[in-house]
């Protein structure tokens, strides 16, 4: 708890072009949570590094990621968006949580071996204990709630985990977070697989919607959207494809799959495709000239990474401090 209100953290890499999926699943709704809870939300560089990078596009890439939150909605002043590396307080928790994590626990991780196998020429052990990074993230903030997919969900489990054995030994640290389910955003899957998620991983570029992608080219991807041959736009599961399309329609109109499927009822796929290009782009172009507005305000941008990274590391400190005692590091002289 932070004053009256839950504390809510969620962390979000800087690596890939977030989709359209990253955006009606997830930060669209989260511009409505502020209200309710203390939200901090991490651009998490630290763990962006685990796999190599390079540095200048990494630093663009986060601070755009950063501006995109903004432009989405989420309002600086009560939503702590900020950069990890500028708070230290997360690699040196990390370094005391590794302390408290066993190697068994770390090599049951499915994300770790998924990675493994994909970086085969870089299996550090920074990928390793990625997950200790992210519990210190989390525990750092004495989160009560945090909004994760079905992919993070073993690694909030193994958060639980260290914070429950932490508090075992030295008594109740660590707030022992919970995954948050609230009101979930639309599932998007894969324009090319409708039976795949869209990823921003994907290696087939019309597979996704970018969210910077321009209005044409969301056209395109859209009349190459892989459908069925059924002829008839109905929202069930034997149309995987077309139930997709649906529910990015709905999820950009704020229509009903009933409404949707009477509004086009006895119309062509083609007619429909373009309908949906055009409800996305009527979402994701304002969202852009927001981007381009904010990109120019540099001294804005630049306020809001210095005043809520200090923000940040206040919050961090507190928690920190607690550990260091906890643990038996000498008092700092002051
Ligand atoms: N591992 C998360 C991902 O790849 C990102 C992340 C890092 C995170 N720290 C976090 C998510 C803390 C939630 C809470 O999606």
């Amino acid at each position: 708890m932070l004053g009256d209100k839950k504390v809510l953290y969620s962390g979000m890499q800087a690596t890939g072009n977030l989709t359209l999926g990253n955006y009606l699943g997830a930060l669209k709704n989260w511009v409505a949570l502020s209200d309710q809870y203390e939200c901090f939300y991490g651009v998490v560089d630290l763990h962006s590094i685990t796999v190599r990078q390079d540095p200048a596009e990494l630093r663009k890439r986060a601070r755009a990621l950063l501006t995109l939150y903004i432009a989405a909605g989420l309002d600086p002043e009560k939503n702590c968006i900020y950069y990890q590396s500028h708070v230290s307080g997360h690699a040196e928790l990390a370094w005391i949580l590794n302390c408290f994590t066993y190697m068994g626990e770390l090599n049951r991780m499915t994300q770790f071996k998924d990675k493994a196998a994909k970086h085969a020429d870089n299996i550090n052990a920074g990928l390793f204990t990625y997950p200790v990074l992210m519990a210190a993230d989390i525990l750092l903030y004495q989160a009560d709630v945090v909004p994760v997919g079905v992919d993070q969900m073993q690694h909030l489990e193994i958060t639980r985990d260290i914070a429950q054995r932490f508090n075992g030994i030295y008594g109740d640290v660590f707030t022992v977070p919970e995954a948050y389910f609230g009101k979930v955003g639309a599932k998007i899957m894969s324009l090319q697989d409708p039976s795949r998620k869209m990823s921003k991983s994907d290696e087939n570029p019309n597979a996704s919607i970018y969210l910077m992608d321009d209005p044409d080219t969301i056209m395109r991807k859209f009349k190459r959207a892989v459908t069925d041959s059924e002829s008839q736009i109905l929202y069930r599961e034997e149309q995987p494809g077309i139930k997709n399309l649906i529910d990015i329609y709905c999820a950009c109109t704020g229509k009903t799959a009933e409404e949707t499927v009477r509004e086009f009822d006895q119309k062509g796929y083609g007619e429909f495709k373009s309908a949906v290009g055009e409800a996305v782009v009527s979402v994701l172009k304002p969202l852009q000239d927001r981007v381009a507005e904010l990109t120019k305000d540099k001294a804005y941008i630049d306020s809001v990474i210095k005043k809520n990274g200090e923000k940040a590391q206040y919050f961090a400190n507190k928690t920190l401090r607690k550990v260091q005692k906890k643990v038996g590091f000498p008092e700092r002289i002051r």
